[in-house]
């Protein structure tokens, strides 16, 4: 596989099998990126903690562009996220990933193109197949190898955040078809196609969303279950990065 990077949300601070990693800070067009430079066997290999190395990003603060931008300037080709979401899928459960395959963009705030009509012009691109479908192919056949539970489609529809949704928020996102929930996938998914760079997004069940689970949500709920995902992440990863 061409260059890879893997960009880390809640729970995921450290790739955990990449060898050498170094710390690194670039300067880009949108302001700095941080990332880690690191090894398996003979390649290099990216690693980007969305939040930052300890959490102190909060969904709606980070900056998007900058990381893409980074990315895009280390020649990376090809990007598997994580995203750590609620569910409004019954059949999705805590401990589970999601292949997510479309999105609904909730967001507000965020500098969300590249294409803002100054230095890259305006641009309007097609979004019917938002994510990278060789890159899920290969995904899906890693979980396969694993036995990993990995739902192949899914609906990710992104919220403002830093807070958790109402249960109203959350009915009225179900009957739009979502599956599940989270705070970060965009622009970064976006972004990404703009950049031209092969992006694929493994969401990981934490909680079902408010008022289909009876009990308030916590932050510590989410970080708990992410450990657990965190290993299933390792066995994938393991595998796209030795192809
Ligand atoms: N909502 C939004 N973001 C999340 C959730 C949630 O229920 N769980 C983990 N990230």
């Amino acid at each position: 596989m061409s260059k890879l990077a893997f960009i880390g949300g809640t729970g995921v601070y450290d790739p955990g099998i990449l060898t050498d990693l170094h710390s690194e800070i670039i300067d880009t067009p949108y302001g700095k990126a941080s990332y880690e430079s690191g090894r398996f066997g003979d390649k290099e290999i990216i690693f980007l903690a969305r939040h930052g190395v300890h959490h102190t990003i909060p969904p709606h603060k980070i900056n998007y562009r900058a990381n893409i931008y980074a990315l895009k300037m280390l020649d990376v080709k090809a990007v598997v996220s994580t995203t750590a979401v609620g569910s409004l899928n019954p059949d999705y459960k805590a401990g589970e990933l999601v292949l997510v395959d479309q999105f609904i963009d909730m967001t507000k705030s965020r500098e969300g193109t590249f294409y803002d009509g100054e230095h890259y012009g305006v641009a309007h691109l097609d979004m019917t197949h938002p994510y990278c479908e060789t890159l899920r192919q290969a995904i899906i056949r890693a979980a396969e190898e694993e036995h990993i539970t990995l739902h192949p489609h899914g609906t990710y529809i992104c919220t403002e955040g830093p807070r958790f949704e109402t249960p109203a928020e959350i009915k009225a996102y179900r009957q739009w078809g979502a599956d599940v929930v989270g705070m970060t996938n965009l622009p970064e998914c976006v972004l990404a196609r703009e950049a031209e760079i092969c992006y694929s997004t493994i969401s990981m069940v934490t909680n079902f969303a408010a008022g289909i689970s009876d009990t308030p949500l916590s932050h510590r709920e989410v970080v708990d279950c992410m450990n657990h995902n965190l290993e299933s992440f390792k066995k994938i990863i393991t595998i796209l990065s030795r192809t």
